[in-house]
């Protein structure tokens, strides 16, 4: 009779077999068996980039079927945790579930009554971007307070935060770093410091970017370690975007920089306590720190009384938080970590990537604006970005290649998408444009104009809604796609 290890070598083979025959359009760009692009055919902005490895990975764990969280998360928690160098990743879902574990762990009663954040109290956010960057602040109870952003780097237009700042009422900013452009965080985390705040990374485009400053700067701001496998010489301190705040967040989803179907973590930069929290409100609530499937971690399984319940209830039925269930499964954990080992190699073909439409599309400056990372004030083919003389530099694994069209330009940049859509060329609005304009949050203003407050006029969100496309920069995207981008677009301005 075949052995069951023998059995599950067999089906593992021919899975490997068969995801080689099928997929081959989904493998790393660069990989010999890729299959290739034919021209005609449509350009995804983004998606899977996978080969039979994480088909195995997939089925192999399904065989198992131990189906929740367990050996492949916990191995993907501590992977992802020393990659980035924090004290400790905790799996999710989605990015939405991270940003929603990320702020409610901030309201725990297990904080300082000073900081912990309360119903009413503020939260420093960004108009521009994704919504559930925002709704989570809401979801808590909590007041959004919108500053503007910058339409050329993405990014929230960090000059305004002392305009937001309310004493006894601001506890935190949470905002992202847009599609993988580090906001500024050296003026971010110096306005933390000084009104003693919480500052949540939204990384959810941006793992594998970096943020560099000089070491005097960064020592004033409690910072002397570079990130791991990250050195910008002896002066400077450099360290990967989702390490600088207290808490981050990833979405695993797949146009993001690794993916796992869905799925998410929240990375606990250095608080042990954070790391309670966080974990207690992805599952239940619950005060027990045990994984699944095991009891008594704390040798005191009946030892404890909390709340009003009798001294010895069972701590794993103890509620500390009004929580939720935001796991995911050991199956896309499995998967997770076989993308992890690509991280590397994805990071730097994003960065690639956006260089080949840079170039190809410089000749179109007139009719264009693109991107520029924070900190950078200019761009040329020959020598890259220049920089401000802040002396901070970002390195961005971008999530996409945002370009704007100019006033003067001869079409619009709905007109763009449609063209671009008639070619099959994947493209996206940076995602809601000003969320204040969205319908949620209109309504939310209507039924409660105290529910959110907002910071002067809106320009710049407002530009970046009416001006702004992207396309994608992903890992799976082949020359060929790229410079069939470049030509269509070029021709639809030259017309
Ligand atoms: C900045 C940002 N935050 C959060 C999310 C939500 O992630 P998810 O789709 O995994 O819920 C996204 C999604 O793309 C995002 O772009």
């Amino acid at each position: 009779m075949t052995s069951l290890s023998e059995l599950k070598a067999q089906i593992l083979s021919l899975t490997r077999e068969y995801s080689r025959q099928a997929h081959g359009s989904f493998r790393p760009a660069d990989d010999p068996l890729r299959r290739p692009w034919a021209e005609g055919t449509p350009i995804p902005y983004a998606g899977r980039v996978f080969t039979d490895d994480e088909v195995e990975a997939a089925v192999s764990t399904t065989l198992d079927f131990w189906l929740t969280l367990g050996v492949e998360g916990t191995a993907m928690e501590k992977e992802l945790a020393a990659f980035l160098g924090v004290r400790h990743s905790l799996l999710v879902n989605s990015g939405s579930s991270a940003n929603l574990i990320a702020i409610s762990a901030l309201t725990s009663p297990k904080l300082t009554k000073e900081r912990r954040i309360r119903p009413g109290d503020e939260v420093i956010t960004v108009a521009a971007g994704f919504p559930t960057t925002v709704a989570p602040i809401v979801q808590v109870g909590a007041v959004p307070v919108f500053i503007d952003a910058d339409p050329i780097t993405g990014n929230a237009r960090c000059e305004q935060l002392e305009a937001a700042y309310q004493q006894g009422k601001t506890k935190a900013v949470m905002m992202a770093h847009a599609l993988g452009n580090p906001f500024d965080l050296a003026t971010t985390l110096a306005f933390c410091r000084k009104y003693d705040l919480w500052l949540v990374e939204d990384n959810c485009d941006a793992l594998g970017c970096s943020y560099s400053m000089p070491r005097e700067l960064a020592e004033s701001l409690g910072f002397t370690e570079n990130s791991p496998g990250l050195d910008d010489g002896p002066d400077r301190v450099i360290r990967w975007t989702g390490t600088w705040g207290d808490i981050s967040t990833q979405s695993f989803y797949p146009p993001h920089h690794l993916t796992m179907g869905e799925g998410g973590a929240v990375n606990i930069v250095r608080d042990q306590k954070l790391r309670v929290v966080a974990e207690s409100f992805r599952d239940w609530g619950r005060d027990c720190w045990c994984p699944s499937g095991i009891d008594n971690t704390c040798n005191k399984r009946f030892g404890w009384q909390l709340g009003e319940l009798p001294e010895g209830y069972d701590h794993k039925y103890t509620y500390s938080h009004l929580g939720y269930n935001l796991k995911p499964l050991d199956i896309q954990a499995a998967i997770g970590r076989v993308q992890l080992k690509r991280l590397p190699e994805f990071i730097e073909a994003r960065k690639r990537n956006w260089e080949i439409l840079r170039r190809g599309l410089a000749p179109h400056d007139a009719f264009l604006e693109f991107s520029l990372p924070t900190h950078a004030t200019g761009w040329d083919a020959q020598s890259g970005f220049r920089w401000d003389d802040s002396g901070c530099r970002t390195d961005c694994s971008w999530f996409g290649f945002k370009i704007a069209t100019r006033p003067g330009a001869p079409v619009t940049r709905t007109e763009l998408a449609c063209e671009l859509d008639r070619n099959q060329i994947g493209n996206r609005m940076l995602f809601g444009g000003n969320l204040l304009r969205q319908p949620a949050f209109v309504q939310l203003r209507e039924d409660n104009p105290e529910a959110l407050r907002v910071i002067g006029t809106m320009e710049g969100a407002d530009e970046i809604m009416n001006s702004t496309l992207f396309l994608g920069t992903y890992p799976g995207m082949t020359e060929g796609m790229l410079h069939a981008q470049v030509q269509v677009i070029s021709s639809f301005l030259q017309q």
